[in-house]
């Protein structure tokens, strides 16, 4: 039996108190609440429902949201809620420059200062485009009341003279094609209007379905919410369904660390891993897991890695499929029915059941979309954690999206020492690189991007290209798009900006991955790196003002989860109404 909260023990309660007895500033409360155009009878001794909106005319992943928003209300409507929208700041993959990365942090602090200050007894949280998904459940878990997340859902697939496309990793293809000749300007025109075809966040396996799928895995969604496309009709349905689910938890005091515990981080990790999805996913539960107060590492990945095989047959990293597929071959809960033994079953979720009740009556209904145990897309997790001189705090590779012979690789390195400059001199036959080089991008981390942008997949040179090669081994700091492919060993920490290793690299200098072994390996003695190290100097500040300054001092490096550290500490916040 759910305990139900009085109204009197609402935090809301605080702001709005009830009677003339209750104080002056809650008068004024009820009065700016009258100047709203609200009676008392539609809020007073109701939950009040922050709906966080991340909507924006930018943004084509989220651009849905702001009419979604009125389903979410009318679930609160229906279960007796009060629902108040608020627009919060919108982060475009596409759009924002340098990376929205930049920004996941401020968006976090948004959401908690946002919820933390008004008065709010629950939240429902809407994006999906990439870092949305973990900003929002960063701040909220730091406020930790109530919260359900409205996930933006994916885009329909894209479409070209009868070819099915995939966001992200086909347009990657298909400009590798018009650099290596084989489409023309008539054919990229065309493209560009069929790649992305409607509303909704991309839908291969990218980033932004892979987070939305964390966070199903994690139990803050309606179940089955992440996978339906944005503009289906049961998307509004799940939000309305999220909007009666939050008031419900409201009145029931079940707050977001009832449910982001140890064994629900380790269940999305399983889930990520065996989706095949981004390796942003590892940044990302690594911060989201640091302000639950659950402890989370690389090696947590690779553990896991090891025991949970990929059954999404889904774009960029199996294939063919894409969202719309996995949706209706079963979706998420189709998926975690086949791996219900690595499951953590009996923990609690937004839904009131557990994960056990929720699968129970999960089905899977295309076995070529999620693979049977028997017939896995690949038989360990996606991303493999490595070590080595080159990365002492770690690098992460997706290695089901590299080319298999490259996966133990040795060969010379040929170093860009900015994304720019690698930009502008890449094709210069001078460089001398040849399919057997090693690409290393530095000066691309989370303090050197900034941002650490999505930097990761170097393109291949384009005499490399027309010969065919599609493939070579890349090493950076920086992240990698979730719809991109290839052997890019990505995340190196420490990064080059703050004087990790790879700062220390010199084009000629032998690298050598090996994937099994997981292991990255510079072939330079110690005493020469210690002789680069002394002449290396560390390279000017980016920013000596604004939030960029407050970003560098405050960013933590790729292998605990780039949040700022005051926080991702923990401590004593001050509530508004205490003191
Ligand atoms: Fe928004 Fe890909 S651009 S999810
Ligand atoms: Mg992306």
């Amino acid at each position: 039996m759910v305990p139900v909260k009085r109204p009197e023990e609402f935090r809301s309660h605080q702001w709005y108190g009830s009677g003339v007895s209750s104080g002056l500033r809650s008068f004024s409360h009820r009065a700016r609440t009258r100047q709203l155009g609200y009676l008392p009878e539609e809020h007073l001794g109701k939950p009040v429902i922050a709906i966080l909106n991340t909507w924006s005319d930018i943004n084509p992943c989220h651009v849905h949201l702001r009419d979604r928003a009125q389903a979410v209300k009318r679930g609160v409507w229906q279960a007796g809620g009060f629902p108040l929208e608020f627009p919060v700041s919108t982060l475009s993959e596409t759009f924002q420059k340098p990376t929205p990365m930049l920004y996941r942090n401020l968006l976090a602090m948004e959401t908690e200062e946002l919820l933390r200050s008004y008065p709010v007894d629950g939240a429902v949280l809407m994006g999906g485009c990439d870092k949305s998904t973990p900003a929002l459940l960063m701040g909220a878990a730091s406020v930790d009341l109530p919260a359900v997340f409205v996930p933006a859902g994916p885009m329909l697939p894209g479409h070209w003279r009868n070819e099915v496309l995939g966001s992200g990793t086909d347009m990657w293809k298909y400009w590798d094609d018009k650099r290596a000749g084989l489409i023309g300007d008539c054919e990229m025109s065309e493209l560009e209007s069929g790649l992305a075809r409607s509303p909704g966040h991309c839908m291969t396996m990218g980033t932004a379905s892979t987070l939305t799928a964390a966070a199903e895995a994690l139990g803050v969604t309606v179940p089955g919410a992440s996978s339906i496309p944005a503009v289906d009709s049961g998307h509004d349905r799940m939000a309305a369904a999220a909007g009666l689910r939050i008031v419900e938890l409201v009145r029931g005091d079940r707050k977001l660390s009832d449910i982001l515990t140890e064994e629900a981080f380790a269940d999305a990790v399983t889930t990520v891993l065996g989706l095949g999805g981004s390796t942003n996913a590892v940044i990302h539960l690594i911060a989201m897991a640091g302000r639950a107060g659950v402890s989370l590492t690389l090696d947590d990945f690779d553990r896991i890695a090891r025991t949970v095989p990929v059954l999404a047959n889904v774009r960029p990293g199996g294939g063919p499929y894409l969202m719309e597929d996995f949706h209706f071959a079963g979706g998420l809960p189709g998926f975690l029915s086949r791996i219900t033994d690595l499951l953590h079953l009996d923990r609690p979720t937004v839904s009131y059941d557990t994960l056990r009740e929720q699968l129970a009556s999960a089905q899977v209904h295309d076995d070529d979309v999620i693979r049977t145990r028997a017939n896995p897309v690949a038989d360990e997790g996606g991303v493999a954690v490595l070590r080595g001189n080159l990365c002492p705090d770690g690098a992460v590779i997706k290695h089901i999206a590299a080319e298999p012979r490259l996966l133990k690789h040795t060969g010379p390195a040929v170093v860009f020492d900015d994304y720019r400059t690698m930009q502008r001199t890449i094709n210069d036959p001078g460089l001398g690189i040849t399919a057997d080089s090693v690409l290393v991008l530095r000066g691309a981390g989370p303090k050197g991007g900034p941002g650490m942008p999505e930097y990761g997949m170097l393109p291949i040179p384009d005499h490399l290209l027309k010969q065919g090669v599609r493939d070579m081994v890349r090493i950076s700091d920086a992240r990698m798009s979730g719809t991109s492919y290839g052997t890019c060993v990505l995340h190196v920490a420490p990064e080059s900006y703050v004087g990790g290793p790879l700062a220390l690299v010199r084009t000629g200098d032998t690298i050598t991955l090996d994937v099994e072994a997981r292991s990255l390996r510079l072939h330079v003695d110690d005493a020469e790196l210690e002789r680069r190290g002394a002449r290396w100097t560390p390279p000017p500040e980016r920013y000596e003002r604004g939030y960029g300054a407050l970003y560098n001092e405050q960013i933590t490096q790729a292998d605990t989860g780039c949040d700022f550290a005051f926080l991702a500490r923990p401590g004593k916040v001050q509530d508004p109404y205490a003191g």
